[in-house]
């Protein structure tokens, strides 16, 4: 099959990445399944075919719907779990409401798309599946503990499904960016919850801040990112981690390096609570 002849199942296409993802696909000739809350959305549809579907993540019965209606359509090759958005908080002050919605939309709304279409690639033995997370979910700042224990939480389960899927031809790879210049930031797309505290002022408050600032200048492109998305799922060999940016790849090395110092540093007292190796097994029985 060539590439362009690839179906794409992407959520969230009304703005953002996932919009560009939808148009950059649509201009080189691939058919895009695209949805939005209220099932439209100006798009470009340059030489491909764009059906929209409706779909709201936190309704689990749209969710199996719109995965229905998109395999109904024919096959579909590529998942990718785009629609989302974040919450900035310091995890004392945000309410049980927030942290529920959270969830429900960046991470239950994934996990229902997958479930939905797993039974469909698996009789299909074919597939990837793209699940957007974020740098937060490598590397969490402060202020952003909800955010990123969501996006977490698709990174565990992805890396358990990639390794049930793998013998079956399904792909799975993560996504994680670092700031781009989307919505994602102002205030038709980012929550708050609470960051009032003075205890937190010099951590979650100052992160608030930091990230309120920045928006509308992110260093980076969603058209380079949507490109670089592209290029993983034809790849020979997808990644299974995708580390959008250049503030995604300074932060990750440092988690992991971090990470890895103190691994060794705590190696000895982590290695000791095996069991105690069993001794020598002594002479049962009487002698001759
Ligand atoms: N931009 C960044 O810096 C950045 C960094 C790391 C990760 N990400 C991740 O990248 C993905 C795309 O974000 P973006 O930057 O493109 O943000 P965006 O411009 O705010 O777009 C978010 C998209 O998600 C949709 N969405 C939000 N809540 C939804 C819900 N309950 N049901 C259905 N659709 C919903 C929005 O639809 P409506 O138009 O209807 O609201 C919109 O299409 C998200 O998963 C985000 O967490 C972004």
């Amino acid at each position: 099959m060539s590439h362009e002849s690839k179906v794409w199942f992407i959520t969230g296409v009304s703005r953002g990445l996932g919009k560009v993802l939808a148009e950059t696909l649509l201009a080189e000739g691939a058919t895009v399944i695209g949805t939005t809350r209220g099932g439209s959305a100006g798009i470009a549809r340059g030489q491909g075919r764009l059906t929209l579907l409706a779909l709201e993540m936190t309704d689990p019965r749209a969710v199996r719907e719109a995965v229905e209606a998109a395999f109904g359509l024919g096959r579909v090759d590529v998942i990718v779990n785009n629609a989302g958005y974040g919450l900035l908080s310091s995890v004392e002050e945000a309410s049980e409401e927030q942290v529920a919605h959270l969830f429900d939309v960046n991470f239950h709304g994934p996990r229902r798309v997958i479930q939905a279409a797993l039974p469909h690639l698996r009789a299909q033995r074919s597939g990837h599946i793209v699940n957007i997370t974020s740098i937060a979910g490598v590397a969490p700042a402060a202020g952003s503990g909800y955010y990123a224990a969501a996006k977490m939480a698709v990174e565990g389960m992805s890396q358990s499904l990639a390794r049930e899927v793998a013998p079956l031809g399904i792909h799975v790879t993560l996504v994680e960016p670092g700031a781009f210049r989307t919505d994602f930031l102002s205030d038709r797309s980012i929550r708050r919850g609470g960051t009032s505290l003075e205890d937190y002022a010099a951590t979650a408050g100052a992160a608030a801040q930091r990230l309120t600032a920045m928006a509308g200048r992110q260093p980076g492109d969603p058209a380079r990112a949507a490109a670089a998305i592209i290029e993983a799922v034809r790849s020979r060999q997808p990644p299974l981690h995708l580390v959008l940016g250049s503030d995604a790849y300074q932060r990750t090395r440092e988690v992991l390096e971090a990470f890895s110092a103190e691994l060794e540093a705590w190696k000895q007292v982590g290695l000791g609570t095996d069991f105690a190796a069993p001794g020598p097994t002594p002479p049962s029985g009487p002698r001759a």
